[in-house]
């Protein structure tokens, strides 16, 4: 035993100059590096070997045969049947559907058109759980805002208007509260309906949709998304002085919540395999483009991460297991009611993994853990030096994983060069097109790597 750790050892191990980022304790640092070589060996495979481009190619053939798999919709079902057949084929263990309730809600017909002072269409895409217009659409004059300050200041305008929101792209989670509460604080003031600039830093006059929520005991009022293109178009011409009138039709309508599933598979654990380290992405997704982006990626290098694991035969301690939630795009409405299942079992949760933000070039991991636990990550990620991804970033994050995360269990998500994910996302263009094979060789192998050789370590990461 070196200096510091004696005086750590007698001073208590949670000390935080005893738990350096990255240092790694001696026990750690061997224990770990023992795994150099099976990590190659997963490298290997899935880089440069047999299974080189074959997330990639799950992907196509999923997303070409099912398309977009909208929460409630026969998409969705067939989205489920499709890959519960394809990990049974496999030959992974325990494959299995775990049933679940979800929102349906469904878009229908919808335009938008601005009659005044010329004729002009608008490209919209309706928000999830938006009330319809009237049969006969709503005809009214706009008001642009840029912020919800704005809307407040100008209160007493906005009755009986359409309100449009052309707020600024600041980031996605600052931004896409326009989106979320936009049509409850437009209905505060009275407007008939608002559009709302999509959240987005670029655009190719593309809307994106996403989901909203009504706040409770307020006026539903409907609500789509405009391009950016439009929102500013609409914002100069009324900064001139020119007064706008808008018709919006949408007929879309919420019904009964649907029956569907989690789906799962596993590589089951050798020694301990009630202890579970769980890497997931998320099946269903808008009702737009393929859904490709959003969430297929995530769902692929989950699935893929198994396969991988399975061809080199590798069966570690504790179970690798991949969960394709339902109904994330809702707010994680699977996922939630797979945490009220197994709660009860969270000490044996050892590590949760969610890719949903891209599948491009993998840089590393986000984490979230205590010191101790994202020590030991540290150790994991220098496994990943070989294909340039060893970055770990604070925090983790995930739709489908905050409740284990806020929960104390530790977290991981894919740390990827994710610029252009906004740019496709809850859009037509999310498609197969945007993936790139090689780059999602490369998450195969981090997701694999990381899943692995946590799932192996002879203690569970400490929480
Ligand atoms: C993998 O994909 C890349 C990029 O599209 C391509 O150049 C390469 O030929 C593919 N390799 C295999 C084995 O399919
Ligand atoms: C919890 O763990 C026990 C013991 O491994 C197992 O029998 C049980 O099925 C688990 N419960 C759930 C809901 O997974
Ligand atoms: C990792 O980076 C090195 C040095 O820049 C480069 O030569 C190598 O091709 C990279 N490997 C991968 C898999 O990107
Ligand atoms: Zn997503």
């Amino acid at each position: 035993m070196d200096v510091l750790s004696l005086l750590c050892f007698l001073i208590g191990f949670s000390s935080n100059s005893c738990t350096p980022h990255h240092a790694g304790e001696k026990w750690e640092v061997e224990e770990i590096s023992r795994y150099a070589e099976v990590a190659q060996k997963i490298i290997d495979l899935a880089v440069y070997g047999d299974a080189r481009n074959r997330s990639y190619e799950k992907l196509a053939r999923f997303t070409d045969t099912v398309g977009h798999r909208l929460s409630g919709s026969k998409n969705l079902e067939q989205a489920i049947e499709y890959m519960y057949k394809a990990l049974k084929q496999d030959g992974l263990d325990n494959v299995h559907l775990e049933p679940v309730k979800i929102p349906h809600w469904v878009r229908g017909k919808e335009s938008a058109l601005m009659v005044k002072p010329r004729h002009h269409p608008l490209a919209i895409l309706g928000l999830g759980s938006s009330v319809g217009t009237p049969r006969e659409g709503i005809e009214a004059e706009v008001l642009v805002v840029e912020s919800f300050e704005e809307l407040k200041q100008r209160a007493s305008e906005a009755r009986g208007k359409i309100v449009v929101y052309n707020q600024p792209f600041v980031s996605y989670g600052e931004t896409a509260k326009y989106r979320s509460s936009g049509a409850s604080e437009a209905a505060k003031v009275g407007a008939l309906a608002s559009l709302i600039r999509s959240v987005t830093p670029f655009s190719i006059n593309s809307p994106h949709t996403g989901w909203q929520h009504y706040e409770e005991g307020v006026r539903q009022i409907p609500t789509a998304c405009i391009t950016v293109e439009d929102a500013q178009l609409l914002a100069r011409m009324v900064n001139r002085g020119e007064k706008i009138v808008i018709h919006l039709t949408m007929s879309a309508q919420s019904l009964p919540d649907a029956d569907s599933f989690n789906t799962v598979a596993e590589i089951t654990g050798s020694k301990y395999p009630e202890q579970v380290v769980l890497i997931s992405g998320h099946l269903d997704s808008w009702d737009v483009g393929q859904g490709a982006m959003d969430d297929g990626g995530g769902v692929a290098i989950s699935w893929e991460a198994l396969s991988l694991l399975k061809d080199l035969g590798l069966r570690p301690k504790r179970t690798v297991r991949a969960v394709l939630w339902s109904a994330e795009e809702q707010g994680g409405v699977g996922a939630q009611q797979y945490y009220n299942r197994h709660k009860a079992n969270i000490s044996n949760f050892d590590l949760v993994m969610e890719s949903d933000l891209g599948t491009f070039r993998p840089l590393g991991m986000q984490f979230s853990g205590k010191a101790e636990a994202r020590r030991i990550m540290g150790q994991v990620m220098k496994l990943l030096k070989p294909i340039n991804a060893t970055e770990l970033e604070e925090p983790a994050e995930g739709t489908d994983i905050n409740m284990w995360m806020d929960a104390g269990v530790p977290g991981a998500s894919l740390l990827n060069d994710n610029s252009k994910y906004f740019w496709f996302h809850h859009t037509h263009g999310d498609t197969i097109s945007v993936q790139d094979p090689e780059e999602m060789n490369l998450c195969s192998a981090v997701w694999a790597v990381v899943s692995y050789v946590i799932a192996d370590l002879d203690e569970m990461l400490p929480r």
